[in-house]
């Protein structure tokens, strides 16, 4: 499969990191999760006092900070599936924080973010695609990979879920990780995040024409994976 790439777009929560983790298990392909670069840069404005309101600071900021992100070994044993650094510091767990949660759709949303991470997205994706890094290809799950980043990619898949399952999903994380948060709230937050990606002017958050659509509200990881798998025996096979 040429280039060997899977993109995997989808609202938050649907699912979309879990299959496309499991995914690149099976193929032995890098997993990218293009969400940590937005959260990122989210976290640095945020860490830096810069007003969410001040789109061009943030444009600015988005093109001069170092974003890295690298695989899990060797890495603590505290369940991260890879490292971020921001201008070397380490900010895993930084930006998966209910305040970046909150404000990442408002920077994601800015035209000069996008551009700087659609860059970064696409030199890693063409690298691995090509069959020329470590590993033989790539899965990249985020919210504009079938529509914008790569839409040359073989296999797209559009994992999609009800919000009520969603913020299911997300209360149950937040409460394994005792974290309080009553479940109305997290369905607000995650019913206004789908609101800004969606309605975005640039890039925003939707099925490209050709991509696989899986609902995953009534089915288990492991089924949702096997739907993934039978839509790439499909590719593979044509
Ligand atoms: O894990 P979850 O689905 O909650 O979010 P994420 O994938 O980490 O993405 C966080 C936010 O980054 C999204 O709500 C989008 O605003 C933005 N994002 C984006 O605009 N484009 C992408 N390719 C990936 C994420
Ligand atoms: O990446 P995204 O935000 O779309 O979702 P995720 O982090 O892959 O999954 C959110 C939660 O839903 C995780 O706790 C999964 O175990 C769970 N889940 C799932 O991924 N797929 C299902 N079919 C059912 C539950």
């Amino acid at each position: 499969m040429y280039p060997a790439i899977v993109a995997i777009d989808g609202p938050a929560a649907s699912g979309k990191s879990t299959v496309g983790y499991g995914l690149a298990r099976a193929l032995d392909f890098l997993f990218f999760d293009t969400g940590s670069l937005y959260r990122a840069v989210t976290w640095a404005v945020l860490d830096g006092g810069i007003l969410l309101g001040n789109e061009p600071e943030i444009g600015q900021l988005a093109g001069e900070i170092w974003i890295e992100i690298q695989p899990p070994q060797p890495a603590p044993q505290d369940g991260r599936h890879a490292t971020v650094l921001v201008d070397g510091q380490d900010v895993t767990w930084q930006i998966r924080a209910p305040e970046v949660d909150r404000a990442v759709s408002t920077v994601s949303a800015y035209a000069e973010v996008r551009s700087a991470m659609t860059d970064r997205q696409r030199q890693i994706a063409r690298r691995y695609g090509s069959g020329q890094a470590e590993r033989p290809g790539i899965v990249l799950v985020g919210r504009d990979i079938g529509t914008v980043v790569m839409p040359e990619a073989p296999l797209k898949l559009y994992i999609e879920a009800t919000a009520a399952v969603r913020a299911q999903r997300r209360h149950q994380e937040l409460c394994e990780q005792g974290k309080e948060v009553a479940y109305a709230q997290v369905l607000a937050d995650i019913e206004r995040r789908d609101r800004i990606d969606s309605e975005r002017t640039h890039s925003p958050l939707r099925p490209a024409a050709d991509a696989v659509r899986i609902d995953s509200s009534e089915r288990t990881a492991a089924e949702t994976l096997a739907a993934a798998l039978a839509a790439l025996r499909t590719v593979l096979a044509a």
